[in-house]
Order: C-alpha cells, then sequence, then structure tokens
C-alpha cells in the first residue's frame, strides 16, 4: 500500500506533463492517447500506447553511436500505432521513416497526426497491414524497431520475415526492441544479443523493463 502511494507520487510529474502536452496537441487536432482497436484480437496484436520518449532517444542514440550512424539508418516501427515514435525518429533526422500498423483506424490517425505537424513527408513509408504478413516492404530498411507491439506468433514470422528479407538484400541489420517481453524468440531466431538496458520503475520492484539492442 505505502509503495502504491510512493508510486503514484512518483509518476505525478510526468502524468501532468503529459495531461497538458496532449491537450495542446488535442486542441491541434492531434489523438496520440492510449488506444485498444477491439477488431483486433489480443492473439494478433497489443494495444496502443506510445513508448516514452527518453528511452526510444537513448536507445537510437546507442545505436548511432556504436552501430550504425543516424543518416545512414532506414527505420521501421513494427506496429506504429499513431506515430508518436516515427515523429521522434524525424527529429533525430532519420533519412528514411516506415512502419506498419494493423489497426486501420490507427493508421488513419497516425496520418492524420503527421499531417497536422508538419512530418508528412514523401518518402515516408506507412503500410496498413499485419506484422506478419509483410515481407518485400522490409527490405528497403536497416533499422527495425518495436515497443512490445505483438504476442509470440507474430513475432517469430516477423522475424522470420526479416531474415527473408536479408537473403533477398544481404546488409547488416539492427533490431531495437524495447520492453522486450519475448527475447528468447528473437535468440532462438538466431539474432545477436548487442545491448541490454534495464529500466526500474521507483516504487515497483516487479516493474522492470528491458530494452535491448539486436544485430542479424
Ligand atoms: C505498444 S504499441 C507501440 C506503438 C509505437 N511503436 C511506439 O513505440 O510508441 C503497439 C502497436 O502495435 C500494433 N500492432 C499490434 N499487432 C500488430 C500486428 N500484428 N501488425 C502490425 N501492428 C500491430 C498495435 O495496434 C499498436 O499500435
Amino acid at each position: 500500500m505505502y509503495n502504491k502511494v510512493l508510486y503514484f507520487i512518483s509518476r505525478l510529474p510526468s502524468r501532468i506533463y503529459w495531461k497538458i502536452k496532449n491537450t495542446v496537441l488535442r486542441w491541434r487536432g492531434c489523438d496520440f492517447s492510449e488506444f485498444r482497436d477491439q477488431n483486433i484480437s489480443l492473439e494478433t496484436g497489443y494495444q496502443y500506447r506510445a513508448n516514452q520518449v527518453n528511452i526510444f532517444r537513448r536507445m537510437l542514440r546507442k545505436v548511432d553511436r556504436d552501430y550504425l550512424p543516424f543518416d545512414q539508418m532506414l527505420f521501421f516501427d513494427a506496429g506504429f500505432g499513431k506515430g508518436a515514435m516515427l515523429i521522434e525518429a524525424m527529429k533525430l533526422g532519420i533519412p528514411l521513416v516506415g512502419g506498419v500498423e494493423l489497426s486501420e483506424s490507427m493508421y488513419e490517425i497516425c496520418r492524420k497526426n503527421l499531417k497536422i505537424l508538419g512530418w508528412e513527408k514523401e518518402n515516408t513509408k506507412l503500410y496498413q497491414d499485419n506484422a506478419a504478413t509483410i515481407t518485400e516492404q522490409l527490405d528497403e530498411f536497416n533499422l527495425f524497431y518495436m515497443f512490445n507491439p505483438f504476442p509470440e506468433s507474430v513475432m517469430k514470422q516477423f522475424i522470420q520475415n526479416i531474415i527473408d528479407s536479408a537473403k533477398r538484400k544481404p546488409r547488416k541489420i539492427f533490431i531495437v526492441y524495447c520492453h522486450s517481453t519475448l527475447h528468447q524468440t528473437l535468440i532462438d531466431a538466431g539474432l545477436n544479443l548487442l545491448y541490454d538496458h534495464q529500466v526500474k520503475i521507483p516504487f515497483k520492484p516487479e516493474g522492470i523493463f528491458y530494452n535491448k539492442i539486436y544485430s542479424l
């Protein structure tokens, strides 16, 4: 109980910040709120919740510093939702940004968000599809990013699609996996773990998020 109260208090500044930011964005016609598309079953995919910007930037800066510079990154968000991380990727100066989103309504909201905020670019490659079935479209990208988007059956197929893409078009590939609940699935598929970053949530002993970088 004591920990629950402390946890609630520790989250207040960030909650207030996001409440204000989201209200301003809503005034402008944007929508980045959490969303569960009732047309998607939990066996196919999880709900939309944007990643924390500081964690996203930290992971991408690590890739930039040690493995692949921003100006050579071709970034693909598997399950981009309402597009918050696509915008963050563009802000980092990444030249090609794309992704796939299963939910039709979130795909539409994302396009609207990008348009309103002035991030709608001709070379942004957004697909409304299932990550398990997307194949040749992956050939253009070398950095695949995920934030706990879908369950194991989809993950296995999506990773296999990336491996097949690397066979079709040989290149160095990196994968950033935030909140990596299916780490072992990626290892079993033959990916190499390069970096492991843990985020501990204060006053929540069970609340550790694992964020990882892999190569293929
Ligand atoms: C946790 S959110 C991550 C959003 C965003 N990538 C981020 O980092 O802020 C997961 C997203 O994956 C999408 N998704 C779930 N299953 C999917 C699938 N099979 N194919 C494509 N997208 C999927 C969901 O609709 C949701 O928008």
